[in-house]
Order: structure tokens, then sequence, then C-alpha cells
């Protein structure tokens, strides 16, 4: 480094932490050197992130929050603004992107177990972020001020006017207005603009200095921390720059990749990242024929519409959400990485993965009684999945395993047959089966076999 970058490095860090921060945040911080493919989707939120909020600004130059000029600006944009048609595909694959990303994610804790002790808060401060992504996401969508923006917000918002009480007078807080309006557009904008990205950051900030506190989980689930060399670093660990720096540069390749190819060749991505619908100006007028939200809430929008009631279907849809807060205190077995766990661990994330695919996809298709049928089953196992995890917090007998088993699919049973409709009687009792194999498999087949064996966790990573 020359005398005069050394001089003014010098300078700045007698005001300001900077070569330390530095250090301790990237070339004296001490990652687990086993990290896998499934640890690059941090660095990539992080990357897309900055897309989102780069792309953001350049739109807000051109874009007016008015419901009689949204549609028209954002046409605009698309067709005469220079580069205007990249910069919005680029922000609005990338809206889709980054919840590619974070639910990759976060199975990857899922898998690992990177949500146990000690980094509970690393969890949450994700799943807040993970909330404060779905708002910005669907605040965003209200702007472009398409058929689906309107017809999709005001589904949302009346979800709300479905709470007893208060929910009506909550719906038309949140709209400014009777119905969705211009008010709302206004408000919404502002939120998506500034209030949303402004928390978004705070709390990535929080996370990471709660990851760097106690630092990384690894594939193994090994504490690198707890074997320490005579330097004081941990003997399993590696400076994260330039290692992982490197090695995250590799990923961000790939993913640029992958995501030109997006931009340019399937920017709508058949409907399912700007759907069709969106390209007619909002009409307070005409419903279109099928609303359906975009693809990443599709999940819990099968659990909403799986319960008849709208309000119990607006609760059972945010425990689908709610319940993840908890899952570091669902999940106590001592044992972090899916690779020490029993084989009926590792077949119950793996249901637990296409299950949520599964509700995804039913989310966007229109409700018939057959998809009706399967969004109300699925739901079901998504929720005995948690119960399935906290069973296997350690061993249990048979005999409190046979007491579950019946238990559960009693109360299944039960609400079969408060809900029964003698027209649908045959696909209510095929459906039945779906949550009585998965209890079956989970509960009753380690009574038979070795599936619910756990394996020993090495004292230090394996690769
Ligand atoms: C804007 C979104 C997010 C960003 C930028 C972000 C960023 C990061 C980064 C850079 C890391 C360290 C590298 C890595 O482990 O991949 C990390 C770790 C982690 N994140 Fe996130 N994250 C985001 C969302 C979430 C969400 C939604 C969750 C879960 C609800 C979550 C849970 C975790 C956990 C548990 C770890 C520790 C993983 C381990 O040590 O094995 N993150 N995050």
């Amino acid at each position: 480094m020359s005398r005069m970058l050394t001089n003014l490095l010098g300078w700045v860090d007698a005001r300001f932490p900077l070569t330390k921060m530095w250090e301790e945040h990237l070339s004296k911080y001490y990652a687990p050197k086993n990290f896998n493919f499934w640890y690059f989707f941090g660095s990539l939120a992080l990357l897309v992130l900055v897309i989102q909020i780069v792309t953001g600004i350049f739109l807000t130059m051109h874009y007016k929050p008015d419901a009689e000029l949204a549609f028209g600006s954002v046409e605009y944009i698309m067709r005469d603004v220079d580069w205007g048609w990249l910069i919005r595909y680029i922000h609005s694959t990338g809206a889709s992107a980054f919840f590619v990303v974070v639910y990759l994610h976060m199975f990857r804790a899922l898998m690992y177990g990177s949500y146990k002790t000690p980094r509970e808060l690393i969890w949450l401060f994700g799943m807040f972020i993970y909330l404060c992504l779905m708002a910005e996401a669907f605040m965003g969508y209200l702007l472009p001020w398409g058929q689906m923006s309107y017809w999709g917000a005001q589904v949302i918002v009346n979800l709300f006017g479905a709470i007893p009480g208060f929910g009506p007078d909550l719906a038309l807080w949140i709209r400014g207005d009777y119905v969705i309006s211009d008010a709302t557009l206004n408000r919404f904008f502002s939120l998506h603009v500034i209030a949303m990205p402004l928390v978004l950051l705070m709390l990535v900030v929080g996370h990471i200095l709660a990851l760097h506190e106690v630092g990384s989980n690894n594939p193994d689930g090994v504490e690198i921390k707890k074997n320490k060399g005579p330097d004081g670093n941990p003997v399993d660990g590696i400076p994260f720059h330039p290692y992982y720096s490197v090695k995250d540069i590799a990923g961000v390749v790939v993913f640029l990749f992958v995501f030109s190819m997006v931009i340019f060749y399937a920017p709508e991505m058949g409907g399912y990242f700007l759907e069709h619908a969106n390209f007619i100006p909002a009409d307070p007028l005409t419903t279109p024929e099928h609303i359906a939200p975009v693809w990443y809430f599709t999940p819990f929008y099968t659990v909403l519409r799986a319960v008849p009631d709208p309000f119990l279907g607006v609760i059972a849809m945010g425990a689908a959400v709610g319940i993840l807060f908890v899952l570091p205190w669902i999940d106590r077995n001592p044992i972090k990485s899916i690779r020490y766990r029993s084989t009926l661990h590792k077949i119950n994330l793996m249901v637990f993965a296409i299950v949520f695919i599964i509700l995804g996809i039913l989310g966007t298709k229109p409700a018939t009684s057959l998809l009706g049928e399967l969004a109300v089953r699925f739901s079901e196992v998504y929720f005995l999945f948690f119960f399935v995890l906290w069973y296997g917090n350690k061993s249990r007998s048979s005999k409190y395993s046979l007491v579950y088993f019946i238990v559960l699919l009693g109360a299944i049973s039960f609400y079969d047959l408060v809900r029964f409709d003698p027209g649908n009687a045959n696909l209510i009792v095929t459906g039945w089966l779906i949550p009585a194999v998965y209890l079956a498999v989970m509960l009753l087949l380690p009574l038979f076999t070795k599936l619910n064996a756990e394996q020993p966790v090495p004292e230090r990573v394996t690769a």
C-alpha cells in the first residue's frame, strides 16, 4: 500500500473503527471450513437486497404514485425511459429471486438446526426479515396498479376485516378509504419505498451482528469455537476473507447468470413472476376471474382457503407463519445437523419441503372440491410436521407413540365429521389417508424399525 493510503487509513482509524470492523467481521472473522452449497444463500440474499434498493431508486425517479397515472407511468418506464425495461425487469424478477434465495436459506437452517442454541436470535431476526419482506413485496405489488395489484390488495386487506370487533376499522385504517383507492396507493408507495426498506436494513444488520456474535453453524452442526488452537482461533475455522469472500463471488456469478437468463428470456415466468392480469389497468368495477397472489405467498394462501370460516382461516394462516417463530423452542433435539439425526427426521424434513411446495402449487389454482380437499390435508400435514419435530426431541416409549397417534388422528377424524359433506364423502375418506399415513410412518414405524436411531456427532467438522 502506498504511504499516502497508509497515512489516510491511519487518520481514519484514529477517528473511526474502520480497520477494526474489517478485521472483526471479515479478515479475522473465523467461519467453519466445511461450508457447502447451502451457505451461498445468505450472501446472495444480501446481493438481492442491494439490487432491489438500487433498481428501486431508479424506478422511483419515473414512477407516479397516483391512481390516474401509476399504470401509465410503469408503461412509460417500459417503453420510453432509457433502459427502463431492464431496470423494471431486474426489480420485478429480483422480488421473486429474493424469495427463492430466502426460502433456500431458511431450508438450510432447518437442515442443519441453525436456529438452535445459541442462534435463536439469528433465527428470530430472520423471521422478522421474512415478515418484512412479505409486507414489502405485497405493497410493491400494488404500485403498477394493474387488475391483480388492485384485487389482490382488496382480498388481503379484507382479511383484516374478518377479525371480529375491530377488524373492519383496522381494514379501513390500512386502506385509508372504504375500498383500495388512491389513498391506499400513496401510503403503500411511501411504505414500500422508505419505511420497509429501512426496517429491513436494520433487521439485516441485527441478523449479521447476532451471527458474528455467536459464529456460524455448519453442515456438521459442530461448534467450532469449542476447539481453539494456540493462536486462540478455532482450528476448524478459516478467515471469512479471503476464503469465503472469494467462494461467495463464485456463487454470485452463477446466480447472476441464472438471474439474467430469467430477465432476458422469461421475465414474466409464465405469469408466476408477473401475472397476466396485471397487464390490464386496475378496474374497481370488474373482478378478475381468478385472483391468486404471487407464488411466494401461495403456500399460506392455501392454508387460508383450506378453512371455510374467514376469521379462522386468517388465524390458521397466521399460525402457519407464526409457528416458524418458535421453531427453536419446538425442536430441542440436542443434535443440530440432519446428517446425524434419524432417518425418520430426514424423511420428515423432506416431506415438509414437498408439502410446502404442494401447498404453494394449490394456492395458484382455482379452488375445486378435489383441490380444496388436498388443501385441507396438506395443511394438516404442515402443522403435524411441527408436532413430529417436537416429538423427536427425545426417545419416547411405544405407549406414548400409540397414545399420540390415536389422539391426533382422532382429532383429525373429528374435524372431518364436523365438516362432513355427503356429496364429497369419497374425497374426504380418501383424503383422510394423507395425514393418517403420515402419522403412522412418523409415530408407529419406529416401534417396529430402527428408523429413529440417531448417529454420534463428531467432535470436529468432517470435511
Ligand atoms: C434479507 C434477507 C436475509 C439476509 C440478507 C440474510 C443474510 C445472512 C447471512 C449473510 C448469513 C451468513 C451466511 C450464511 O449462513 O448463509 C446468514 C445466516 C443465517 N440466516 Fe439469514 N439472511 C436473510 C434472511 C433470513 C431468514 C428469513 C432467516 C430465517 C427465518 C434467516 C436465518 C439465518 C440463520 C439461522 C443463519 C445462521 C446459519 C448458520 O450459521 O448455519 N435468514 N443470513
